[in-house]
């Protein structure tokens, strides 16, 4: 494949990994992900943004073919964009590195290419001129890194975002949303930022103001498609998830070994759709896969979480779960949590309670049951739905 121009000076050098089974080896990818690179053309000099995982260096080198590059821009240094970088410097022993500090340390670190002279060191405001067309840095740090930057071509509205306005899912044929349908990439957007980027919502939110102030007509992002028709939509949930403004929708996470634990799940969804809830999700730790029940757990007001004690303890998928959770930050959503026990009473409980403390969420409501499920017990789980409608009635952050 050859290098595209997507938009006048700039084209697109990315590639796509359809091979690869789980990014960052723990998030599944059902439909690929693509590592974006693009060349920026001026009348005096050629940008090269980021580059991509080391994987897929034959295909890029191909897409780059016999492109001239001065600069080589370092938005991010995580491994997926800057595996090539030692390759790239030595197909074009003249670039220079355009990078900030931060950056500057992870490619010693990372490349092992210490050559002062080779580096261009930015800092936020910093422009590097190409000619007739110029770049602008802006330092974004912890969307998803620390050195993580965007860069903006002032004269074609079009910013270089890195992993931020990214999605999973290699691209189709099409690059820019308007040559091609993109709704199978908003899931993935939800699904990437949980997994990816959720921990920093603040730095996000940061990035996203800063970048108010300047015109956008292109978001060309690491991941997924170049966004142009649907900048508003995109923007906005980058927004919504940053700023942990659930939608609203119930999420039911539960283990169990026999099925007692699976039941009152069963209960507990039926009541709640019956108190007029609509959008419930159900996921069996044991078999869901991670990434999509936290995606879920993280998009949605309401997380509900059942097990059945284990040795003293939680379910060991339904801790895994918790964990993941609490790696990320969580807010405004109302918490559930219920469970079975055969002997050790208050365990799962004992366990929600720490779980609520650690993300610092109020727990609405909490029941378990001895052995199987009963006739009472099935009351207490309807009981225990109206509390957490309850709850979500007296929230006081938005809710979508
Ligand atoms: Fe796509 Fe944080 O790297």
């Amino acid at each position: 494949m050859k290098a595209r121009e997507i938009i006048k000076d700039i084209h697109y050098v990315g590639v796509n990994d359809r091979v690869t089974v789980n990014f960052e080896e723990q998030w599944p990818l059902p439909y690929g992900v693509s590592y974006n690179s693009y060349i920026v053309k001026g009348t005096e000099a050629t940008a090269l943004i980021d580059t991509v995982k080391i994987d897929t260096l034959n295909e890029y080198i191909k897409r780059i073919g016999t492109e001239k590059i001065d600069y080589l821009v370092v938005n991010h240094m995580e491994p997926d964009h800057s595996g090539s970088i030692p390759e790239i410097v030595k197909r074009f022993p003249n670039l220079k590195i355009v990078c900030n500090a931060t950056a500057a340390a992870m490619v010693k670190g990372f490349c092992h290419i210490d050559e002062p002279e080779r580096m261009h060191i930015i800092k936020d405001g910093d422009s590097v001129s190409l000619g007739d067309i110029s770049l602008r840095f802006y330092m974004t740090p912890m969307v998803h890194w620390p050195e993580t930057m965007m860069t903006y071509v002032p004269e074609r509205n079009t910013i270089f975002s890195g992993d931020g306005f990214g999605c999973f899912g290699a691209l189709n044929g099409g690059i820019v949303d308007t040559e091609m349908e993109t709704e199978h990439y908003i899931p993935e957007m939800y699904r990437y930022y949980s997994n990816i980027v959720g921990k920093y919502g603040r730095s996000v939110m940061a990035a996203l103001n800063k970048l108010k102030a300047i015109q956008i007509d292109y978001i060309c992002p690491t991941h997924g498609p170049v966004w142009h028709e649907r900048i508003a939509e995109v923007v906005e949930i980058y927004r919504r998830l940053a700023s942990y403004e659930p939608e609203r929708g119930v999420v039911i996470v539960y283990g169990s070994m026999y099925g007692n634990t699976a039941e009152a799940a069963e209960e507990i969804a039926t009541a709640l759709n019956r108190l007029g809830e609509r959008k419930i999700i159900v996921h069996n730790a044991s078999h869901s896969s991670m990434s999509q029940m936290i995606s879920d757990a993280f998009r949605y007001d309401t997380l509900i979480v059942g097990s059945c004690v284990y040795s003293m303890t939680l379910f060991p998928p339904v801790q895994s779960f918790l964990t993941a959770m609490e790696t990320r930050e969580i807010k405004n959503k109302v918490l559930g949590g219920f469970g079975s026990f055969s002997w050790a009473n208050g365990v799962a409980e004992k366990k929600f309670n720490e779980f609520a403390e650690s993300v610092k969420l109020p727990l609405a409501s909490t029941f378990s049951f001895k052995h199987g499920m009963s006739d009472g017990t099935a009351q207490d789980a309807r009981q225990f739905a109206e509390q957490i409608q309850a709850a979500r009635k007296e929230a006081s952050y938005p809710v979508h």
